[in-house]
């Protein structure tokens, strides 16, 4: 249609590495189907407008596209009414606002800009809600598959794409207290401090990420049970820094003893997103009508849950 350019960025399950990423070890994580549709509407007045989205995030927005419009080249500056149609649960660490940065850029650039471009660019809009993001993020909503990431801050960490083997989730989000950027920080002065043994977590975290990129590297499914027991002890270790909830540690209890081989919280923790992984698609969606309804009667607060199912193409 003319006079509307449209834009896309995918959600993205981080597996395992959040938080050690921060201090250069590598991470691993993989697209989600859910993704975040922006149009971006011709508009008489020639400003920007923003119906859909609420009174808080809107100056947020606004504030953001009077920062990024002038780093644009000049003939993708134009202003317009933006339409946002998402399926990506907000502020559950499944990157929705990496998802609207590229999807905003895609929109604003062109299809003609290559991924590269595009990864760079939403890496630089994501430093206005993130300060310092680590890429992993916008890198997983634009490169669609399963990455490992090697940090190189404030540049665009590495990627490398893994073979991997069919992944089985069930993937949830508990509501968040507390920002990616607070928790962040809170870890960083507990290390600055001199707390030995916070660093001696996110040493283990970075070892565990890599032993995790090893096994997806290989390919084989028959390791899958390898994989759980490494999300189990990476998820240990982020409950020793305080990063679980005990709603959170219930659910991935209650996933296990439903057949899951293994789960974990994913992303900055503080509630938010978490997964459970299953051998096979059966005893997944069976663990899935157990927990949905587990949660609907434990007054706990609102939990998303959803089946996903990685393939390798
Ligand atoms: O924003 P989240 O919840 O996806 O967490 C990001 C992962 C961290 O390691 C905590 C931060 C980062 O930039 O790597």
């Amino acid at each position: 249609m003319a006079g509307e350019r449209v834009g896309l960025g995918h959600g993205k399950l981080l597996l395992f590495g959040e938080h050690s990423a921060v201090y250069g070890y590598p991470a691993c994580g993989l697209t989600l189907s859910t993704s975040l549709r922006l149009r971006i509407l011709d508009n008489p007045q020639n400003d920007w407008q923003l119906p859909d989205i609420d009174d808080r995030d809107c100056r947020l927005l606004t504030d953001f596209l009077a920062v990024m419009t002038p780093n644009l080249p000049v003939d993708c500056r134009r202003p317009g009414e933006i339409r946002v149609d998402s399926d990506i649960p907000q502020g559950m660490g499944f990157g929705s606002s990496a998802a609207w940065c590229v999807a905003f850029v895609r929109a604003m650039l062109g299809s003609e800009v290559a991924v590269d471009g595009i990864w760079e660019a939403a890496h630089r809009a994501e430093a206005f809600f993130h300060g310092t993001p680590s890429g992993i993020d916008t890198g997983l909503s634009v490169l669609d598959g399963l990455y490992a990431f090697a940090p190189a801050p404030p540049a665009l960490p590495g990627a490398r794409r893994l073979d991997g083997f069919p992944l089985h989730f069930l993937i949830g989000a508990a509501p968040r207290a507390g920002s990616t950027h607070g928790l962040v920080a809170g870890l960083r002065e507990r290390i600055e401090s001199g707390d030995g043994d916070a660093w001696g977590v996110i040493e283990r975290l970075g070892k565990l990420s890599a032993e995790a990129i090893g096994v997806l590297a290989e390919g084989d499914s028959a390791n899958v049970t390898e994989l759980g027991r490494l999300a189990d002890a990476a998820h240990q270790e982020l409950a020793n820094l305080g990063l679980s909830t005990s709603y959170v540690d219930q659910l991935l209890r209650l996933g296990r003893e439903s057949g899951a081989v293994g789960g974990k919280l994913s992303g900055a923790g503080g509630g938010g997103a978490f997964y459970l992984l299953f051998k096979d698609p059966e005893t997944a969606d069976a663990a899935h009508r157990s927990l949905s309804a587990v949660r609907t009667g434990n007054g706990s607060g609102e939990v998303t849950l959803f089946r996903f199912s990685w393939v390798p193409e």
